[in-house]
Formats: C-alpha cells, sequence, structure tokens
C-alpha cells in the first residue's frame, strides 16, 4: 500500500495553495526592498508595548488553557460577557474549529462569492460541501438567492463583512435576514477596525450568529496569530472540548492583552491606512485603467480591464512588488493599502508592467 492510498484522497486531489514567493531571495534578486502589498497586513507594526510583553512572558510553562486574561480584556473592548469569548490562533483556527463542531459529513455551508478562500478549504477539511451564491456586478450578497440555496443539510451560512476581496459591506438589515434563516451565520469581521461598525451587538439575539475577529490587521499582529469569536455560551462549552486545549500559546496571549491596552496608539494607524487608502484609490481612479472598488477595509480590489490577473501579478513581482491575483469572477488584483510610499511604488509597477500586457 503507498502512503498516498493511505491519505484521503479528496484532500490529495486539491490544487495546491498558491504560497507567496520568498521575499528574501526575491529582494536578493532584485537588489531592493520588496514592497509587500498581498496579505492586508499593516505596515506600521505592533503596539509598543507587544514587544516588552514578549520578552516577559514565561515560555517555560503551558498557557492559561481560559485565556482568562485576553478573554476579559477583549470583554471590555466589545461590550459582551467573557463567557462569549473564545480564542483562537488566527481568525483561520477558528474557522476550522466551527466547522469541525457544526458539520456532519455530507452538510453543506453557503459561500457568496467572491470571498474569503478559507471558508471553502476549510469545508473540504471537515467533509462538508460547498453550495456557492455569487454575489451580484457590485459584489452585493444576493440574500434572496441565499435562501432559495439552502437545502435540509445547510447548516452554515458564511458572510464576510466588510467582503475580502472587494471591499463592500453588507447592510444590516440583509445581515438580520440571514440570521433569521435559522441556520449557523459565521459572520466575518476581520476588518471591522477598519470598517468602524460591527453587528456584535446582535449576538444576545440571535444565539446562532458568530462573529469572527483576528487580530492580524487592525493590531499588527498576523506573525503572532491570533484571532476570536463571539459565540453563544452554549457553543463556546462545546468547542472546549474539541479544541487543542493549549491552542493559543503564552505569545499570543500576552502580545494581545498588550495590544488591546494600546488600542488608541493602533487606531491612530488605522486611520493613517485608511487615508492612504483612499489615496491610492484616487491614484487608480486617476490613472483610468481598469476599474477600483470603494471599500470600507485595509485594501483596494481592482479590476483589470480584462487582462490576466495572474499573469500581471507575476510582472509586479519582477518589478518588486507583491499583490494578491483573483481570476474570478473577473481578472481582479487586490492591493493592501500600505505607506505612502509604497503606493507610490505599486502605481509606478502597475505604469512599468500594464501596458506590455494590455497589449
Ligand atoms: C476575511 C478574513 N477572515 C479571516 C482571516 C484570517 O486571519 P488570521 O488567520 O490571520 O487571523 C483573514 C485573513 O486574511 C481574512 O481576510
Amino acid at each position: 500500500m503507498s502512503l498516498h492510498d493511505l491519505m484521503r484522497a479528496d484532500l490529495t486531489s486539491l490544487e495546491p495553495y498558491t504560497l507567496p514567493p520568498d521575499v528574501e531571495a526575491l529582494s536578493r534578486r532584485i537588489g531592493r526592498p520588496v514592497v509587500k502589498l498581498d496579505s492586508n497586513e499593516n505596515p506600521y507594526g505592533a503596539a509598543p508595548g507587544v514587544a516588552g510583553a514578549l520578552a516577559g512572558a514565561d515560555a517555560a510553562h503551558y498557557p492559561d488553557a481560559g485565556a482568562t486574561v485576553l478573554r476579559h480584556e477583549l470583554s471590555q473592548y466589545l461590550g459582551v460577557e467573557p463567557e462569549r469569548i473564545v480564542c483562537s490562533v488566527g481568525g483561520d483556527e477558528m474557522i476550522d474549529l466551527l466547522l469541525r463542531l457544526f458539520l456532519e459529513p455530507g452538510d453543506s455551508i453557503v459561500d457568496c462569492t467572491p470571498s474569503f478562500m478559507m471558508y471553502e478549504l476549510s469545508t473540504i477539511y471537515n467533509h462538508g460541501t460547498v453550495i456557492r451564491v455569487p454575489r451580484d456586478a457590485c459584489f452585493a450578497v444576493d440574500v434572496d438567492a441565499v435562501e432559495a440555496a439552502l437545502e435540509s443539510r445547510t447548516k452554515v451560512i458564511f458572510l464576510c463583512n466588510p467582503n475580502n476581496p472587494t471591499g463592500n459591506v453588507t447592510p444590516r438589515e440583509d445581515v438580520i435576514r440571514l440570521l433569521e434563516m435559522g441556520r449557523i451565520v459565521i459572520l466575518d469581521e476581520a476588518y471591522a477596525e477598519f470598517a468602524g461598525f460591527t453587528h456584535v451587538d446582535l449576538a444576545p439575539r440571535y444565539p446562532n450568529l458568530v462573529v469572527l475577529r483576528t487580530m492580524s490587521k487592525w493590531a499588527a499582529l498576523a506573525g503572532i496569530r491570533l484571532g476570536y469569536a463571539v459565540v453563544a455560551p452554549e457553543v463556546r462549552e462545546e468547542m472546549a472540548k474539541i479544541k487543542s486545549p493549549y491552542n493559543v500559546g503564552i505569545a499570543a496571549q500576552v502580545a494581545g492583552i498588550a495590544s488591546l491596552r494600546e488600542r488608541d496608539y493602533l487606531m491612530a494607524n488605522v486611520r493613517r491606512i485608511l487615508e492612504e487608502r483612499d489615496r491610492l484609490y484616487t491614484l487608480l481612479r486617476e490613472w483610468g485603467r481598469g476599474a477600483v472598488y470603494p471599500s470600507r477595509t485595509n485594501f483596494l480590489y481592482w479590476t483589470t480591464g480584462g487582462v490576466d490577473a495572474r499573469g500581471l501579478r507575476e510582472a509586479l513581482i519582477e518589478q518588486g512588488v507583491l499583490v494578491r491575483a483573483f481570476p474570478q469572477p473577473v481578472q481582479a488584483l487586490r492591493f493592501t493599502a500600505g505607506t505612502p510610499e509604497e503606493s507610490d511604488i505599486l502605481m509606478a509597477a502597475l505604469e512599468e508592467t500594464y501596458g506590455q500586457l494590455a497589449g
């Protein structure tokens, strides 16, 4: 029997995930720093207190499995009881844990496409099936189509709000309509601090609501890996049985606490990023190629005007600029809003490469 015969065929048949290129090697090859605008990271770094908190952390002992102090800080930050908060190794792990809890083999989820790729991948990892409900031409969720697509075995509706990669918002009345459908609604608010709103206040009214958040973007802790969710207390109790007990390490716990205590500092950087997002939006509009969409996040979605998005991404890599390509449903790139210098380098690289590919 080969090793592959022992593995799950539904997983080994998956397309390999396109990893970003090795930034160090690319920088050496092109002889200058790489501008990394592909993962919606924060260019201004973590809160000043994070380094000291990490240096003082007790690495020799297992962390508090209940992340008590961190959950207390989050509870103050969000205005919800600590009994409703579960922490995880980034938002990605939370998506996996939720599907592990809710999906029986063959149950389905609804994904309002295009949206965050991990919803579909984690569903496959957890033996579920995916029902795709395409968004309309402006990327609004088609709530009637979601309702029509529901099957008896549909357990979860994913709603990314604001949406990654398109940056747009689903109105609150549509969120409520989705909640009224009686399935678990995983409301992914990864970009809430940039958008300036949340629907976490709906949690006590709708026990089927899960609000997913991350410290990767606004708090610049992407490398630390810290996410969390607001869930009904009974969901939290059941999740405690299925997660590995020490999933959130001491580094993530102390970095998260330090960040929440310095949120004024972090929110000032969020405002700088939003200003730069708006400047980049204007630069792209004035340039006039392709089409850029309004965004409530720290990134912009730009359709290429038919130019092959993957080809353009490759050409931009040669200019030392990393961005994300989306060939579906239209050829598009996603640009993280970084520093003003980074936007200027991106615009110069687009001018250099676009004409060659547009022909
Ligand atoms: C919409 C959305 N949800 C969740 C995540 C997960 O973030 P992390 O695992 O870094 O917390 C991301 C990261 O890009 C995201 O864009």
